[in-house]
């Protein structure tokens, strides 16, 4: 067995999914998939799940999950993301489809069969709520549920509070981020330091492999987004953060800090809200929430992984 860190991953292909499952591929030992909606339709991101394994070359399995929140209806991001969750990247449709429409039961399974796997949820939590309430004992099993999600500081993507993941199931991740798990939160006042654009994308296409190309792709229609919204080139690559931070903690910074989701608030449902008062700070610390990233060493990490593939 390889010293990688074991690892599943939880996600909803998707520009920036697509750029995780890259890097998960390099730097961590995946022992699967598992997809959820969210930025798209369950249909496309278990598609794009497929097509990256195609595209990579993995043998890892592929289960599709839940393809709507615990409350209420999807919310989308195909503004970001383009109607099939790829941007404008075409690739193949894959041989193989998905192993399975159980991801809650092989969340289980897997964390049965084999104790210490570091769960990296990228996408809504719904897939990782609904394995908690199959078996609260997933809790323990895992080494970490590393999550892009949510933020340290109030600022949202989706609301001036709410960040997409969170905001797409603020009652599934509640129910995680009360759950006793190991958590880690990657969230927006972080991934906003680790940014790429079609800079990065050029040098990938230069390479004239397959997954350069596609990242090429990938980061030209994530600048296209970013420069219409933000004015700015290069956009955040949240979802990679997330790998990372289990396969190269010594990236970034941590504090231990009670977290609490908003459910309920007209203007702040789908807020995380961290409690910085210290001594003060109201209830255990539940969560290790990630404050500052290398972040030129994590692009070079990104950059490896797709010159690598
Ligand atoms: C998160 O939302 C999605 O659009 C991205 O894939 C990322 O997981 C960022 O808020
Ligand atoms: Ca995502």
């Amino acid at each position: 067995m390889s010293d990688r860190p074991r690892m599943i991953l939880d996600c909803d292909p998707g520009v920036d999914d697509a750029m995780a499952i890259i890097a998960a591929a390099r730097f961590a030992d995946l022992v699967g998939i598992t997809t959820v909606a969210g930025n798209v339709e369950l249909e496309h991101t278990t598609a794009n799940a497929c097509r990256m394994r195609e595209l990579l070359g993995l043998d890892v399995e592929v289960h599709a999950g839940a393809d709507g929140p615990l409350v209420g209806v999807q919310e989308f991001a195909h503004e970001v993301h383009g109607a099939t969750g790829l941007g404008d990247l075409v690739l193949p449709d894959p041989a193989r489809g998905p192993d399975s429409d159980g991801a809650v039961e092989w969340l289980v399974e897997a964390t049965r069969a084999e104790e210490g796997i570091h769960l990296v949820p990228v996408g809504p939590l719904t897939n990782v709520a609904l394995a908690l309430r199959a078996d609260p004992g997933l809790a323990d099993r895992v080494a970490s549920v590393t999550i892009m999600g949510g933020s340290a500081v109030g600022v949202g993507n989706v609301t001036a509070a709410a960040e997409f993941n969170v905001y797409a199931d603020p009652e599934a991740a509640d129910e995680v981020f009360r759950s006793g798990a190991p958590l880690t939160m990657m969230g927006l006042n972080l991934t906003h330091q680790v940014r790429m654009g079609s800079a990065h994308g050029a040098v990938c296409g230069a390479l004239g492999t397959p997954v350069g190309d596609a990242m090429a792709q990938l980061l030209e229609f994530y600048t296209v987004f970013h420069l219409a919204e933000e004015e700015v080139v290069d956009g955040p690559v949240h979802d990679p953060c997330a790998v990372l931070a289990v396969t190269h903690p010594e990236l970034f910074e941590f504090g231990m800090r009670p977290v609490h989701v908003e459910v309920d608030g007209a203007h702040t449902r789908g807020m995380t809200v961290v409690d910085e008062r210290g001594p003060r700070a109201e209830g255990p610390a539940n969560c290790r929430v990630a404050y500052r990233a290398d972040a030129e060493a994590a692009i070079d990490l990104v950059m490896q992984a797709v010159r690598e593939a």
